[in-house]
């Protein structure tokens, strides 16, 4: 009777400790994927500043869902310090090129802190981690997408206007 009068279902240190680098981590990504939509929106690649902007906005959300996931289960969600992102980029493939590096080591942060749940008994947290493993999958096939048109189309100016043509439709698609 003791036990099921418990209101929380608890969540042990080192799964919380990981959750909340992986909120840090999806509040760094916001600030990066903000500073991107300026650079695009300064260089005219107006419809890659759309997407950024809305990547900027999902990303804040995948971390308030960790952020209310901690607290739901009774542990102590940490707002983050991030740093500054990084602002200046060479070219629109560069910014994208990041993008993918970024996703990567999420993909792989996500990946990590599964296998601790694993390991950790924690199905709870594994089971809700799901959603970021899946969500991953489309995030790099998105941004694989948009980086196969520079390998199809090039980097010339005309290129570069089709490019951002394409980066409306690839994001109206729904990947992100
Ligand atoms: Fe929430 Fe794209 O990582």
């Amino acid at each position: 009777m003791k036990d099921l009068m418990r209101q929380r279902v608890g969540v042990q240190e080192n799964i919380m400790s990981l959750l909340n680098k992986q909120i840090k981590m999806e509040a760094q990504a916001s600030a990066t994927y903000l500073a991107m939509a300026a650079w695009c929106e300064q260089n005219s690649f107006d419809n890659s500043a759309a997407f950024f902007y809305a990547q900027s906005n999902e990303e804040r959300d995948h971390m308030l869902k960790i952020f209310h996931y901690v607290s739901e289960v009774g542990g102590v969600a940490v707002s983050p310090e991030i740093s500054a992102p990084k602002s200046e980029y060479g070219s629109l493939r560069e910014v994208f090129e990041t993008t993918l590096e970024h996703e990567i080591a999420v993909t792989e942060s996500i990946h990590q802190i599964v296998g601790a749940c694993r390991k950790a008994n924690d199905y709870a947290a594994e089971n809700f981690l799901q959603w970021f493993v899946k969500e991953q999958v489309e995030e790099e096939l998105t941004v694989k997408r948009i980086l196969d048109y520079f390998e199809m189309l090039g980097e010339e100016p005309m290129a570069l206007l089709m490019i951002d043509e394409r980066v409306a439709k690839v994001s109206a698609n729904g990947a992100y």
